[in-house]
């Protein structure tokens, strides 16, 4: 009997094993910083950013408690007018839209296109035109890093910041550049299933410019100009203490290698997958990080039951897009590929903690759905 045709249960995550590589010095880190007394602002955040900047190709990063913060302070730093909107894809999770909506403005939305599940960059143009677009934010969906070139031009010409979410794509590439360093100021998540995970919550906004920099720095820090000196209304606390950024610089040494593994594994899926029934993705080349690996089924309940009694667990990244939320106060927009893809897409297993025998299991599996 092959391995794989042992019946296996295959997490849709398994962080455990994932840290249990870095164990050793994770623990020591730990144990160094509660030994040292010293949790807020210390050296380990100011060694972070430095290293994290130094990754991607950007002169500032500022660490932040997680990336909804990261993306409300990069939105309020741009200091849009209120009769400025944000443009944005509906199919990222409403992250961007609480982000835009606690900073007081209201979101526009284009549809995705289907090929790539990121914005679809032809669209762009047409929203630009109404002329009322503060910012557009790109959100690197699922690992891949969009097409910067034509989306920074757009955005100059007509003087438009641009924002990347880049909470999906830690290390991923266009053009040999990093995801985050494109746009005006960009973001990120290291919440503890991301590419670069903490073990907790955390952020990062990540600039070119050290007047953005400056700005949401005092934000995240109640607006201090200087210790207990507020200049800058409603400053917040929203703070990557110590031990999650010493937690961060050892993991960030092994990001493209561990990238290169999920990768390895949506190759495989790629390339073995043949199953009428679900739509896989083409295979990812060399730039794309491969934080989800997401197919499309007509029959997705039907699907998602069928692993799961097959020991395969999935999610759907995500169910509901973002404009037919209910708190969302309801601009009717057409969204079809949007739609279409939040009622179809499922998400399988594509993670550190993956034997080579659990991806043939799903292989397997897939395969023999009927
Ligand atoms: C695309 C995207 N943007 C933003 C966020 C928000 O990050 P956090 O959960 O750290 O607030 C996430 C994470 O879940 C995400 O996937």
């Amino acid at each position: 009997m092959s391995p794989c045709d042992l019946k296996r249960h295959v997490k849709f995550n398994d962080l455990l094993s994932a840290n249990a590589v870095h164990m050793d010095a994770l623990s020591q880190a730990a144990a160094d910083i509660i030994r040292s007394g010293w949790y807020i602002g210390g050296e380990n955040c100011q060694a972070f950013e430095s290293e994290f900047a130094a990754y991607i190709g950007c002169e500032h990063v500022v660490g932040v408690a997680n990336g909804t913060d990261a993306l409300e302070l990069a939105i309020r730093s741009l200091d849009l007018r209120d009769t400025h909107s944000i443009l944005s894809v509906a199919n990222a999770g409403f992250y961007t839209a609480t982000a835009a909506r606690l900073a007081g403005m209201t979101v526009k939305y284009i549809d995705i296109d289907p090929k790539t599940q990121l914005m679809d960059i032809a669209q762009i143009e047409l929203s630009l035109k109404g002329g009322d677009i503060g910012a557009v934010v790109i959100t690197h969906l699922y690992g891949l890093c969009a097409d910067m070139t034509p989306v920074v031009a757009l955005c100059k010409n007509y003087g438009v910041h641009l924002v990347e979410d880049c909470a999906q794509a830690h290390g991923a590439r266009r053009a040999g550049q990093l995801a985050g360093s494109f746009g005006d100021i960009s973001t990120f998540s290291f919440y503890p299933t991301k590419n670069l995970g903490a073990i907790g919550d955390g952020g990062a906004v990540a600039t070119n410019s050290a007047e953005l920099a400056a700005k949401v720095r005092q934000l995240k820090q109640y607006g201090w100009s200087k210790k207990y000196q507020v200049d800058m209304d409603k400053g917040c606390n929203s703070r990557l203490d110590e031990i999650q950024a010493a937690f961060l610089r050892i993991k960030l040494k092994s990001l493209d290698s561990e990238n290169a593994f999920r990768r390895s594994i949506a190759n495989r899926y790629s390339a073995e997958i043949h199953n009428e029934k679900v739509q896989t993705p083409p295979r990812f080349g060399p730039e794309h990080v491969a934080h989800l690996y997401v197919v499309h089924a007509e029959d997705r309940e039907a699907f998602q039951s069928y692993l799961s009694e097959n020991n395969i667990q999935t999610d759907v990244h995500y169910p509901v897009p973002d404009h037919l939320q209910s708190v969302n106060s309801g601009t009717v927009v057409d969204l079809k590929h949007t739609e279409y893809s939040a009622s179809h897409c499922l998400s399988l297993p594509c993670h550190l903690g993956m034997s080579a025998e659990d991806v043939s299991w799903v292989i397997q599996t897939v395969n023999n759905w009927t």
